[in-house]
């Protein structure tokens, strides 16, 4: 059976650290707007939370928002996307930032970016945790990453296997490959 690896990727502390100087970028280009937040459910709403704090720590206020995105079936990108949760704000000429955990095939922050164009924000950012630039389909980057990894199936701070380990506050892996 497929379990936790002991040793995390990245430590919680060395999250904690990358994430003060991420916000720093964040808040020298985006600062002077008045910003909105659309984390992509489920797997950012732990790196959500803490940059929001981060930003709040930079006298950053920004609205909160969430959508669901999510693809049709299985661990394996089907890339077919699908919309379970419409943000609840108006993001009508709005600067919109948008946060994940993961950049992997670019789909979803592809598909996410797009939705939130044609709802008519007036800017569009993209924040990541992490990204694996060696599994991109789509031709995408984030304009904030906080860690490039290889390609390694990885979990925890928002990341699951099989809907587990999402909770972890660190970077962990499986003790065998995945997917
Ligand atoms: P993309 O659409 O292929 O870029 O994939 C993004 C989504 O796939 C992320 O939001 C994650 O939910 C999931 N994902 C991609 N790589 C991993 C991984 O290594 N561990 C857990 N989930 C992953
Ligand atoms: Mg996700």
């Amino acid at each position: 059976m497929v379990q936790l690896a002991k040793d995390p990727l990245i430590s919680e502390f060395d999250i904690k650290v990358r994430l003060q100087d991420l916000v720093l970028d964040i808040a020298r280009d985006l600062k002077q707007h008045e910003l909105t937040i659309i984390g992509i459910l489920r797997g950012s709403f732990m790196f959500t939370a803490d940059l929001v704090r981060l930003l709040y720590t930079n006298d950053m206020h920004p609205l909160i928002d969430f959508v669901y995105v999510t693809s049709y079936a299985g661990s394996e990108s089907t890339g077919e996307m699908k919309l379970l949760k419409e943000p609840s704000l108006d993001v009508r000429d709005k600067w919109v930032l948008v946060v994940d955990d993961i950049l992997d095939t670019g789909r979803t922050m592809h598909y996410a970016v797009n939705y939130l164009k044609d709802r008519g924000a007036a800017q569009v950012r993209s924040c990541v945790l992490l990204d694996k630039p060696t599994r991109r389909i789509v031709d995408i980057h984030s304009d904030y990453v906080g860690f490039t990894i290889d390609d390694i199936f990885v979990v925890g701070y928002g990341l699951d296997y099989n809907g587990r380990f999402r909770d972890l506050p660190y970077i962990g892996m499986m003790d065998e490959p995945v997917e």
